[in-house]
């Protein structure tokens, strides 16, 4: 059952939260929907109803027509440079500065909300949209996405500086591999942790989906924060079925005083 905004924080997460010391804070997708953006898994809008995400976000599509996922992500870029970080964002990057807390922010997003909210992320375990490399040479790339006001679907994209290879979003495409040492980090943190916080992921893109499980395995508590169940909810030890943006200002604002 999702809670109301006056239901105050259940009993058993206030317990897990205040005594936590060391707290990872693995995020997704959900953790952006209230800032307004859209998951893989929403419905796609206009021009992009026609092509499944899950097939433009693939190195082969990236081979086939590197001008079409270019305007892809350049769509998403726009959209995420217009969302603001919401007050969940907020509530982490407030944890985070907390004296007597160390927290690490560990996420699946690609978008930069942690950050613009005032927090530091660990890792971007999926990448980083504004993180432009070459597709060839890997080189990061100075270049941009261009701003698009209406959805385009074929812009080419702009070519390294070092090789003349298309520049590519970097983020994980499906079938890539996560970037190790942000992964190792992730992992490191989650297992290190005395409080792992899942919000806002279905738990079904592997291996990042494995945190909750690797950190459970350890004895680490592990605390969902999702309207829905998921496959993470087997793992977690206390469940609290409400949104990023209801929680999160909430535990915050129930942690001690140190
Ligand atoms: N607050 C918290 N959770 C929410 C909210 C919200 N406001 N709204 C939706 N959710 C939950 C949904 O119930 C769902 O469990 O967020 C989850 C979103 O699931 P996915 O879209 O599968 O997102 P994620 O788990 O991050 O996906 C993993 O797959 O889309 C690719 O590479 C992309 O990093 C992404 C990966």
């Amino acid at each position: 059952m999702t809670q109301t905004p006056d239901e105050p924080v259940p009993g058993r997460v206030l317990e897990l939260v205040r005594r936590a010391q060391r707290v990872c804070v693995l995020t997704g997708a959900g953790m952006s929907a209230e800032s307004g953006v859209p998951t893989f898994r929403d419905v796609q809008v206009g021009l992009w109803e026609r092509f499944d995400p899950a097939e433009l976000a693939t190195p082969r599509a990236w081979e086939e027509d590197p001008a079409l996922v270019w305007s892809w992500y350049a769509w998403r870029a726009a959209l995420v440079r217009g969302a603001e970080p919401n007050a969940g964002h907020a509530a982490v990057a407030e944890w985070q500065r907390r004296p007597g807390v160390e927290l690490s922010v560990v996420t699946q997003n690609v978008d930069d909300l942690h950050e613009r909210a005032g927090a530091q992320v660990l890792a971007h375990v999926h990448g980083s949209l504004f993180a432009l490399r070459c597709g060839v040479c890997g080189s990061p790339s100075a270049a941009a996405y261009p701003e698009v006001a209406e959805p385009v679907d074929h812009l080419e994209p702009p070519t390294c500086e070092v090789c003349g290879a298309a520049v590519r979003p970097g983020v994980v495409w499906f079938g890539e591999a996560l970037p190790e040492e942000e992964f190792f980090a992730a992992v490191q943190a989650a297992q290190d942790a005395d409080l792992l916080v899942v919000v806002g992921t279905s738990g079904l893109v592997h291996p990042a989906a494995t945190v909750p499980h690797l950190a459970g395995a350890r004895g680490v508590p592990v605390l969902e924060i999702n309207p829905q169940e998921t496959a993470v909810s087997e793992a977690a030890d206390v469940v609290w079925r409400t949104t990023a943006a209801q929680a999160l200002p909430r535990i915050v604002a129930a942690l001690p005083d140190r």
